[in-house]
């Protein structure tokens, strides 16, 4: 119901069509068609339905009341909301208190701050944001500071943190000593060299565990606490509010003899709870499936006996999981950091994947075991960075991640401990155009350039 139609209808109407005792769905319809309401229009006739035994009307009712600030009801909403016992009207009985954005109700939102539910706390929360300088609204404010709920905490610390959401003059740079660098060592004696702050997205494909011979770890958990010492560092050097994007899979540790099983570890599982430990907040599960006969075939046993618990899945997917690196800030913030021509210049043209499903046929290299497609990626690379960002990959094999930094037009440092994959991946280079006038660098982790020393 339009407001024009609410204002010609004469007051006696609402009494009648909102009188609880009529009938349920009589009074949700009513509820429900009363869309935005004129500052004349008598909050009186909806009070009586916070008492109705239908949550429902209940919910309506606060919503409705909600639309007009009715700072004359003040006490009677309060009294409502610490005797409601449904979460959700009381949640909507806080917001409308909160929206009155009167110090009268400062009180009794301080006091919500302590209620069971986090989301009323939320709630009470985004009210009191507008008293904080006062001092009762800030001590209140901060003794939520080790509230149970993450949610509250990160609230809270956003609010009374020191906010600085201006221009970090810094955010779109990288050091020049570090762009198209590729350097050939363990990347955790490589990551000792480079500054905090200085790589704004990190692509990767970790060593599989003990599945290939890269290196092999003494114990499962040995090889997590590898991978979380190095996450750990590119988590330093990574720019606030960036991202990293983890390709992992599970893999099976071959059985030793036919009298036993094999075992199989679930990598993304087993890594995730530590990364965000580490401060690294979760975005996105991509998978990447690639075509049915690029699988290695697992289920010739059961195909013949078909017999229940044989059953082995052939393994078509991989998971590429987005983290950001903590912030209170948000992703526009980011992208403010940027000049309106690099914004422009690095908006994903075209048709796009609009789902987490990426399909797209695996690589293969006559060098290396385990390269990953370029297209997987160019596409990371062109949906988490911008035009002459520093990419990062700290397990690179054959520079895959540099080749498509550069047909993106961003630059890239690299990290591989393998000669041989280095050789090639020097090969790959030889063949791919460089955009800008910066070459490819190569050094051994000892011989990292200096910050001062600028390409
Ligand atoms: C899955 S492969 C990455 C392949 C790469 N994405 C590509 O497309 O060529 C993992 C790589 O990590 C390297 N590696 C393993 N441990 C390392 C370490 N401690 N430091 C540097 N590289 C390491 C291995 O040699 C291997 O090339």
């Amino acid at each position: 119901m339009r407001e024009a139609q609410v204002e010609c209808i004469d007051d006696s109407y609402f009494d009648r069509a909102l009188n609880p005792a009529n009938e349920e769905r009589n009074l949700i319809a009513v509820l429900e068609g009363l869309g935005r309401l004129p500052s004349s229009f008598d909050v009186a006739s909806l009070l009586p339905l916070l008492q109705h035994s239908s949550v429902n009307i209940r919910l309506l009712a606060i919503k409705n009341i909600g639309k007009l600030r009715p700072t004359n009801h003040l006490p009677a909403l309060i009294e409502f909301a610490n005797n409601e016992k449904a979460t959700l009207v009381r949640r909507e009985a806080v917001s409308t208190i909160g929206r009155m954005r009167t110090e009268a109700a400062i009180p009794a939102l301080v006091n919500f701050l302590h209620d069971p539910d986090a989301k009323v706390v939320l709630q009470a929360t985004r009210a009191l944001v507008t008293f904080k300088k006062q001092k009762q609204v800030e001590d209140a404010m901060l003794s939520l500071l080790d509230h149970p709920n993450e949610l509250v905490q990160a609230a809270i610390k956003k609010e009374l943190g020191e906010k600085n959401n201006g221009k970090d003059t810094t955010h779109s740079q990288s050091p020049d000593f570090l762009k198209n660098l590729f350097v050939q060592g363990d990347v955790r004696e490589v990551l000792k060299s480079i500054p905090d702050e200085s790589v704004h997205l990190t692509f990767t494909s970790p060593p599989y565990y003990n599945a290939r011979d890269y290196t092999i770890y003494k114990s499962y958990d040995e090889y997590l606490e590898f991978l979380v010492s190095v996450f750990k560092e590119v988590h330093r050097i990574t720019k606030e509010g960036r991202f990293f994007v983890l390709n992992t899979s599970p893999v099976i540790v071959p059985r030793m003899s036919r009298s036993h099983s094999s075992t199989r570890y679930l990598i993304p599982y087993d890594i995730h709870p530590r990364l965000t430990k580490i401060g690294w907040d979760f975005i996105e599960d991509i998978v990447w499936i690639k075509p049915d006969p690029s699988a290695k075939n697992r289920n010739g046993g059961f195909f013949q006996h078909r017999k229940p618990l044989g059953y082995k899945a052939n393994s078509v997917s991989e998971s590429v999981i987005v983290y950001r690196k903590h912030t209170d800030k948000l992703i526009d913030w980011n992208m403010r950091q940027y000049p309106e021509e690099i914004i422009e210049a690095s908006k994903v043209q075209g048709d796009y994947e609009k789902t987490n499903v990426w399909k797209i046929a695996p690589s293969n290299d006559k060098v290396h075991p385990a390269t990953f497609p370029k297209k997987l990626a160019a596409r990371v690379i062109q949906f988490y960075s911008f035009k002459n960002d520093l990419i990062f990959d700290p397990f690179a094999g054959t520079g895959t991640v540099g080749q498509a930094a550069l047909n993106s037009e961003r630059y890239f440092l690299l990290a591989e401990q393998e000669l041989s994959y280095i050789q090639r991946a020097r090969e790959l280079f030889e063949k791919q155009e460089f955009f800008g006038d910066i070459p490819l660098k190569m050094c051994s982790s000892n011989q990292i350039p200096h910050e001062s020393e600028n390409a």
